[in-house]
């Protein structure tokens, strides 16, 4: 492994500048603020390798599907993230030569994402010629101000010669996506000013919304402001100053950004550009940066994890939760988790399963419950394009989205869109999981109660029944495990099915009369839904005593991981995608994704069978993969694996570990690190009502602690060699099981 940022605490930092990697630096310095965000490209031009990005949350363009054969029920367009005006640009010149970190010489270079202010810095001395001058960009999205972003470039002359400083700062709408189909532009500017932007995205043939988005720019210099270049897509404000031998100069650029999903029309994005622009002028950088940085204390304070004796898995940690916060802390209730967050174009910034399964565990447990009540609502919301995925498959009920902006399928590749149907299942699993949590059934007996019911009727008419063998099946699926398209009977769906139809039923009786009379289902219907619950296949093993992942699995080429040639990992880039199927290898845990979710259910003898058996198939090529096998192994006393694991999902984009960071963050395993920790090394589970921990303490490790949000109170855990230690922070007095054993928490300050 080639570590490219140092080891610190709160820092990711790096004094060394590869042009090599350059993708990767930028995407492990991607900053957010929840509403907008950027991978950590330069403010100036650079002529080497880059992928320069800025996205605004909500804001996607419906790109027209690509594909070679066409088949019915393909989705039309696939969703995309799209690259947004590029506001922060701002290009240097120095004595009448361009800035260009690919060609300009220069010394004591230092990138440094400060992780605890949610800063990012980058600093150099520029030698070309005669010259000494150190450069230090700073930059941040404000966490204060959704729509503000914040810049300050400053120059000091360490020569005995003057310099002269030219700048040039835009707001630049020639901007485009590496992943767009046509290569086409996404915006069509309305209008230019002096120091504003008006752009929407193109017209499009699916009838899905436009959208319109502002930005106006301010300054405060002690650089003289020249003239204004307004062109047909940017307008370009000029500044310059001969800067004296030792002096400094400092340039400070102000954006506000502002979009149609708050304000419609033209005319009132201008307004709103105009208040908010305003409303900052009469703040200096810091007055800024200490509302900015106050608000990142906050949220460190509620939620840091500290672990001493080992300062990567510490930085990891910090990494994880500093980005997924970026991207998501719940402020707007339309927006969601992509994948990539703000950090790259992939995934198209879309929601998939990864928020059920793997972001709602964490909101869980460090927000107040009504962040996942919006992320169980916005599933609720686009219920209506739910029907539609279904009905373009010829089933009934909801067929949620595989990859999503507005309830519809935004994803063109067949075996994922018709056939990733697990995720059904874990969007009813994540209903049950915060109920379990919280406590809360309002959510389930109303909205969630319709959720179910339209995902039952889904599976119902998507089984099929098998005469021969008197059972339900599903055939053509993938499940979780992508290295295997259309099989019959994966474990991990029938199971997902089976469980769903259950707990609806389960729900159904409780329910108002009023909401049963809406739902509408039938004492037929409900004594289908029984009869596969009771005589649903799920494929097992006996001599192994194992659940099979999926029909004809064990029949294949069953070596393990470990006999496959290093140089050959990851397989997804070195192998054909024809051979990666015939393969026994799993991306990521599919019937352990069962075992994570359900842990409760099982007996210690299955999840260890099972667990020995698949984890060795098992090549984590998924970023989700490593955290629910951490907790697997935590759970089977396995404490180097769960530690391996921990490593693995908190440090890997850090690391690199899949080799696939270059083009963004993987930020929905951003909750690995959480995950591993608190479901894994301190066991924590929420059963009947009951909060329970066993915890473990790493042998690298000598101390760690968290902070955990359950039913209105904050809980501080402590583990060290000492044992556990628990703390109410907040809260009314509450029974919590440690190691078997309860105890009472009371706040005792
Ligand atoms: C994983 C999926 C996941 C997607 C987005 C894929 O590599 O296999 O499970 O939903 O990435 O994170």
């Amino acid at each position: 492994m080639k570590r490219i940022f140092d080891i610190t605490p709160w820092h990711v930092v790096t004094t060394e500048f590869k042009p090599e990697n350059k993708r990767l630096q930028e995407s492990m310095t991607s900053l957010g603020n929840g509403y907008m965000g950027m991978r950590g490209f330069f403010e100036e031009d650079y002529s080497g390798d880059s992928l320069p990005g800025i996205y605004l949350g909500g804001v996607w363009y419906p790109d027209k599907t690509r594909v070679g054969w066409w088949k019915n029920g393909y989705p039309e367009y696939f969703g995309k993230v799209i690259n947004a005006v590029n506001f922060i640009k701002i290009n240097v010149q120095l004595n009448g030569k361009s800035l260009d970190l690919a060609k300009t010489r220069f010394t004591d270079f230092k990138l440094d994402l400060d992780m605890q202010r949610g800063v990012l810095t980058r600093s150099f001395v520029v030698t070309e010629d005669d010259l000494r001058v150190a450069v230090t960009f700073e930059r941040f999205l404000s966490a204060a101000q959704k729509e503000l972003s914040v810049q300050k470039v400053t120059f000091k002359n360490l020569a005995d010669a003057p310099v002269k400083i030219a700048l040039a700062s835009a707001l630049d709408a020639n901007v485009k996506n590496e992943d767009a189909n046509y290569d086409e532009k996404f915006w069509e500017v309305h209008q230019v000013s002096a120091d504003s932007l008006i752009a929407e995205t193109m017209p499009n043939n699916f009838g899905t919304p436009r959208f319109t988005s502002g930005m106006q720019v301010s300054y405060v210099t002690d650089l003289t402001a020249g003239t204004v270049d307004q062109q047909a897509a940017a307008t370009t404000a000029h500044f310059e100053r001969d800067l004296a031998a030792g002096a400094t100069a400092t340039f400070e650029k102000r954006v506000v950004v502002v979009t149609s999903r708050d304000y419609d029309g033209d005319a009132a994005l201008i307004t709103a550009m105009a208040r908010l622009t305003n409303q900052t002028a009469s703040q200096s950088y810091a007055d800024l940066l200490a509302a900015h940085t106050q608000v990142w204390a906050d949220r460190w304070r509620q939620s840091d994890i500290r672990i001493e004796g080992d300062t990567a898995a510490q930085q990891g940690m910090r990494f994880n939760l500093f980005e997924l916060f970026s991207t998501y802390y719940g402020d707007d209730p339309r927006l969601n988790i992509g994948p990539k967050g703000f950090t790259g174009e992939k995934y198209g910034g879309a929601t998939y399963w990864d928020t059920e399964a793997f972001a709602v565990p964490v909101y869980l447990g460090i927000t107040k419950p009504e962040v996942t009540r919006n992320l169980l609502m916005y599933r609720y919301k686009q219920l209506d394009g739910a029907y539609v995925n279904a009905q373009q498959q010829g089933l009934k009920g909801a067929l949620f989205p595989m990859v999503t902006f507005n309830g519809i399928e935004c994803h063109n590749e067949w075996e994922i869109t018709f056939e990733e149907i697990h995720r059904n299942g874990d969007i009813a699993f994540a209903i049950y999981n915060y109920t379990r949590y919280t406590g809360d059934k309002s959510y389930v007996l109303h909205e969630g109660s319709k959720v179910l019911t339209e995902i039952s009727r889904f599976w119902a008419d998507r089984v099929h029944f098998s005469k021969r063998n008197g059972q339900y099946m599903i055939h053509g699926v993938t499940g979780p495990d992508e290295y295997e398209n259309n099989v019959d009977n994966n474990f991990n769906t029938n199971y997902l099915a089976r469980w769903s139809l259950a707990y609806t039923l389960e729900v159904l009786k409780e329910v108002s009369p009023e909401q049963a009379q809406q739902l509408g289902v039938s004492d037929a219907e409900k004594a289908h839904w029984q009869d596969i619950i009771g005589r649903m296949y799920l494929p097992y093993d006996k001599d192994l005593d194992i659940f099979v992942q999926h029909d004809g699995y064990l029949d294949k080429d069953l070596e393990p991981v470990a006999a496959i040639p290093a140089d050959q990992l990851p397989i997804n880039q070195h192998w054909s995608w024809d051979h990666i199927l015939r393969s026994p290898y799993i991306k990521q845990g599919d019937v352990l994704q069962i075992m994570y979710d359900f842990i409760d259910r099982f007996t210690p003898e299955q999840l260890k069978h099972n667990f020995d058996f698949y984890e060795p198939m098992t090549v984590h090529e998924s970023s989700l993969s490593a955290a629910i096998h951490a907790v697997l192994a935590a759970d089977l006393k396995y404490e180097d694996k769960a530690v391996e694991f921990y490593n693995r999902t908190a440090r890997l984009d850090l690391d690199n570990y899949n080799n696939d960071t270059d083009d963004g963050l993987h930020i929905t395993s951003m909750t690995g690190g959480w995950i591993a920790m608190v479901q894994g090394f301190a066991g924590m589970r929420v059963k009947d009502d009951t909060l329970s921990y066993k915890p473990f303490l790493p042998k690298q490790w000598t101390k760690y602690s968290f902070r955990q949000v359950f039913r209105g109170r904050v809980i501080e855990v402590t583990v060290d060699a000492q044992g556990t230690h628990l703390e109410l922070i907040d809260g009314a007095p509450l029974d919590v099981v440690v190691n078997g054993q309860t105890q009472t928490l009371a706040r005792t300050k």
